[in-house]
């Protein structure tokens, strides 16, 4: 079923298979304040279920990506509120930015068509996969205005980019574009604006010609794995692939071999099995 996407914040736009997200405050760089934050909360949800939306494209209206947490109405509108109300304003970033989109059930692209700053980070982080305009303009501005990167920034930024880029950006504040992003692991690639679209749209009907279930189970097999030591993590995988092949109901992996082994139709080494017939 398809819900009607109506949201004051987050535009959502569904175009063959594609559910293109766009933070939608423009006129304020797309900074997140927490209506956002309940307003994505909602959208993801119920994208989750929504079937025409295969794969999930997070991007921003105008010349932002989003310019990080709103300094107005996250931070200081709420600096007068008990820590109980504080905590539960944090919770309603995280709960999205990380928690939610790391292990979304659906593959998640991040389309960073400009500024990129501070709580912007974490989301970009999350996707699955990321692909930036090389006129895009990052930066860890936290140190800039006197705090850290929190909001699990530092967390997110320590695991794409390497010990001294992480600690240079977060301690100079130092801005960097889409190529420096791409070359440091924090996106998958860059490319010039004009063509950011039809690079990600193209990337996203990739992933949308492959096994929906085994792809959730593999992204989200990646994302667990990658704490546990090796004894752990070969019982995770082997429960993740457990789990992946009883839930499939197009039995890619009989499919697969059918094709390779008796049918010698196809390479999987090459290219994906013929998912229908
Ligand atoms: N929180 C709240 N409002 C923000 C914002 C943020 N993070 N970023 C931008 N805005 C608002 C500005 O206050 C301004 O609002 P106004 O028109 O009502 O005065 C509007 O967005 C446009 O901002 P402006 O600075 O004029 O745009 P710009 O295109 O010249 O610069 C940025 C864009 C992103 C470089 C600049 O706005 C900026 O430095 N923002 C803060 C980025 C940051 O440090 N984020 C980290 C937060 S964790």
């Amino acid at each position: 079923m398809t819900h009607d996407y109506a949201y004051e914040t987050v535009k959502v736009v569904l175009d063959d298979g594609i559910a293109w997200v766009t933070l939608n405050r423009p006129a304020k760089r797309n900074a997140i304040s927490p209506l956002v934050n309940r307003e994505m909360r909602q959208v993801l949800d119920e994208l989750e279920l929504d079937e025409a939306a295969g794969v999930i494209v997070l991007t921003g209206e105008g010349e932002a990506f989003s310019a990080g947490m709103d300094l107005k109405e996250y931070f200081r509108e709420t600096e007068g509120e008990s820590a109980l109300v504080q905590a539960r304003v944090r919770r309603g970033a995280t709960d999205w930015m990380w928690r939610r989109l790391m292990h979304y059930p659906k593959p998640t692209i991040a389309m960073v068509n400009g500024w990129c700053f501070g709580g912007a980070f974490t989301p970009l982080v999350a996707c699955d996969l990321a692909i930036a305009a090389d006129e895009a303009t990052f930066g860890l501005s936290e140190i800039n205005w006197g705090i850290i990167p929190a909001g699990n920034v530092t967390r997110a930024v320590a695991q794409v980019m390497n010990h001294r880029d992480s600690l240079y950006y977060i301690m100079t504040g130092e801005t960097f574009g889409g190529r420096k992003a791409a070359e440091m692991g924090l996106v998958n690639r860059s490319v010039p604006l004009a063509e950011l679209r039809a690079a990600t749209e193209a990337l996203a009907r990739t992933l949308l010609s492959k096994n929906p279930t085994v792809l959730r189970h593999a992204k989200s097999a990646f994302k667990f794995v990658e704490s546990l030591d090796w004894d752990t993590s070969e019982a995770m995988l082997g429960a993740m692939a457990a789990s992946a092949a009883s839930q499939d109901p197009e039995r890619g992996r009989k499919r697969g071999m059918t094709q390779f082994l008796d049918e010698k139709s196809y390479r999987p080494g090459l290219e994906g099995y013929r998912r229908e017939g």
